[in-house]
């Protein structure tokens, strides 16, 4: 049982039940920002500014809300399976609810990086970030995480993690932005696939997908009872 590896792939909706909004089901805009123009390189060319309020306000709500039911239950599942969550989130909720093996495919909050280079990270906990804060190498400071048209770094090991799986669970996530949406097609064949989500998968089918068409809370919990049940 321990060798049976479950991989998780969540989204802005595994928070929402902690009161962290979700990007599309607020029509694109987020807490009165345009996304576009507070992630992307061209919003923080324009502005820096508005940008660095953008992501201080998230970093200071990302500290102050609490892992939900959903958090929790991922990780206690780490009691009886191997488990690995992929996460497009950018608070860090699902290790606060304990879970240990976890990637960040657009970055964490809790990070801050040289605008010259990126490999040049910091940890900064739940502090703003103002211009004029320097990293080592003197050039500015700028949020840890991916805006629009930047790479993704973390996707390759977030392939590799989902080409392992035994069992698949996706969570609170539209799977609407590459290449995130891609990783459900590096899984080996004919393994089980579930989706979590209120709401109907917009752009792919579900055949070989059990969906639990509820909120993360609820649906996580029922579905993690499943699994402990079929495999103990
Ligand atoms: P979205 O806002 O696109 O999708 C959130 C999903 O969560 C939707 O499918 C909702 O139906 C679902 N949802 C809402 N409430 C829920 C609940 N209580 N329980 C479970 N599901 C719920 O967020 P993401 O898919 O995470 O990227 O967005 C992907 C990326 O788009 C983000 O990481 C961000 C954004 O642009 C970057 O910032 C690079």
């Amino acid at each position: 049982m321990p060798d049976t590896k479950i991989v998780v792939i969540s989204g802005a909706g595994i928070s929402a039940e902690s009161g962290l909004a979700t990007f599309r089901d607020s029509g694109g805009l987020w807490e009165g920002y345009n996304i576009e123009d507070v992630a992307s390189p061209q919003g923080w060319q324009e502005n820096p500014r508005k940008v660095l309020e953008f992501y201080n306000l998230r970093r200071k709500k990302a500290a102050e809300v609490q892992p939900n039911e959903a958090h929790k239950a991922l990780a206690d599942l780490e009691d009886d399976f191997e488990v690995v969550i992929v996460t497009q989130n950018v608070d860090d909720l699902h290790e606060r609810a304990g879970s240990t093996d976890v990637i960040h495919l657009h970055g964490e909050l809790r990070k801050a990086r040289s605008v010259k280079d990126e490999a040049l990270v910091t940890d900064i906990g739940s502090d703003p970030i103002h211009l004029g804060d320097l990293a080592e190498d003197g050039s500015q400071l700028r949020p840890h995480v991916v805006w629009f048209g930047e790479m993704v770094p973390m996707i390759e090991f977030g392939a590799k993690e989902v080409s392992e799986a035994d069992i698949l669970i996706v969570v609170g996530t539209s799977l609407v932005v590459y290449p995130a949406a891609g990783l459900i097609e590096y899984t080996k064949p004919n393994i089980p696939k579930y989706i979590i989500d209120p709401a109907e998968p917009q752009l792919f089918n579900l055949d070989g997908w059990v969906h639990y068409k509820e909120k993360a809370g609820s649906g996580v919990k029922k579905l993690i009872k499943k699994l402990k049940k079929e495999h103990s």
